[in-house]
């Protein structure tokens, strides 16, 4: 692996020993997969909850490099940290913003999703003096923010002066991973519709995107020029059809074994005494909880790789620490580093394998790690 820090460690000798490994040479090669399996379509790369976990500056600026036309976010403060990251490219707020908040938009070059009916006058009254783009959000059918097709019709003059910033309009599938597909593509022909209805009022944007990586990956693109990939950029993936793009996971969480105890059979381990060791054993404490972001549910459920075999999770995992078992013929010593999160993608401790084990996805997983574990860049 070509191995360069982008960002050193920020180590000191007593401090916590637990980072987050992000490969951005991945990052790189995931957005080229998933752009050629959406045709050359443009991509909006989503970005928000500090790139899903894996830092939202370095991860934008590798996508931004590696030819995403621009960066998707929710809120106001993600775009303003990707912009003081020092990020030129458009960025999207797909959350939407209230009126008080344009000009600050304006000023920073954001682009607005308009996410619902209720400020169109506003946004017309501000956007004279502070311009932004819009993307018109429309809700075909998740239920959660965009334009009703319901309100469409008596929103048409209101949006036809909003038209000259109007670059994009935009959908959110519910169920692109979906084995049946009736749903997904009952909405399509739902934002079709509204795209009809909005060309025969004058209004025509240059962008149309209504899918995020799962509706990439199972043709679900239709006649859109751009699409929102999230999950897949990181190398994660919730349907079938992602296995055969190969996708590379991008993260790995490595923690050093702070402590190594022999015990004997019949020792307790950890808040309530959840794990008794069955024969003597060595227990490894890493510094790493779920205050980390590692989820409390793992323990006595995880693993965690270790000089290329994995161990057992034991005890419950406490709020900066968890226990793992060895048995007593391996070698382990304080400062061995254990994986905890691994970036293979089969492996029983890749993030779609420990989402498996505990019923959840793996978004919930990565989103989760916390801003105090160092990241650590390389490609
Ligand atoms: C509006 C919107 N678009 C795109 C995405 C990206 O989805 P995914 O990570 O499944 O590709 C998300 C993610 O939650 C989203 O909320």
């Amino acid at each position: 692996m070509n191995e360069q820090a982008l960002e050193p460690l920020k180590r000191h000798p007593e401090g916590r020993a637990l980072r987050a490994e992000v490969d951005l040479g991945r990052i790189a090669r995931n957005l080229e997969r998933i752009r050629s399996a959406a045709q050359g379509r443009g991509v909006w790369a989503v970005v928000k909850a500090n790139a899903y976990g894996h830092g939202s500056v370095p991860v934008g600026r590798a996508l931004a490099a590696a030819g995403a036309q621009g960066l998707a976010i929710s809120s106001l403060e993600e775009g303003l940290e990707l912009r003081q990251g020092g990020i030129q490219c458009p960025i999207l707020v797909l959350g939407g913003l209230r009126p008080e908040a344009l000009p600050t938009a304006s000023a920073e070059g954001l682009t607005v999703a308009v996410v619902g009916p209720e400020h169109l006058t506003d946004y017309a009254r501000l956007l004279q003096t502070h311009p932004v783009q819009l993307h018109l959000k429309l809700d075909t059918g998740m239920g959660r923010f965009g334009l009703l097709p319901s309100e469409l019709g008596e929103c048409l003059d209101e949006l036809r002066s909003l038209a000259p910033w109007i670059e994009g309009v935009m959908g959110h599938f519910a169920t692109a991973d979906d084995p049946d597909m009736g749903f997904a593509l009952r909405q399509r022909r739902v934002f079709d519709g509204c795209l009809a209805q909005l060309a025969d009022a004058g209004i025509h944007p240059t962008q149309r995107h209504h899918g995020n990586s799962d509706a990439c990956l199972r043709g679900l693109l239709g006649r859109d020029t751009h699409f929102r990939p999230g999950l897949a950029l990181f190398g994660l993936t919730n349907v079938p059809e992602g296995r055969a793009l190969e996708l590379e996971p991008a993260l790995a969480l490595v923690a050093e074994v702070a402590r190594v105890k022999v015990v004997p059979a019949g020792t307790t381990v950890g808040y309530g005494r959840t794990f008794v060791a069955p024969q003597p054993m060595q227990i490894a404490t890493l510094a790493c909880g779920y205050a980390d972001g590692y989820r409390r549910d793992l323990g006595n459920r995880g693993v965690v790789g270790f000089a290329g075999r994995t161990f057992p999770v034991v005890g419950r995992v406490s709020m900066d620490y968890l226990t793992v078992a060895l048995p007593l013929d391996t070698p382990v010593c304080p400062g061995d580093p254990m994986t905890l999160f691994s970036s293979e993608p089969a492996a029983p401790h890749g993030l779609e394998r420990l989402a498996q084990t505990l019923g959840t996805i793996p978004y919930e997983l990565s989103c989760a790690l916390h801003r105090r574990i160092t990241r650590r860049y390389f490609s």
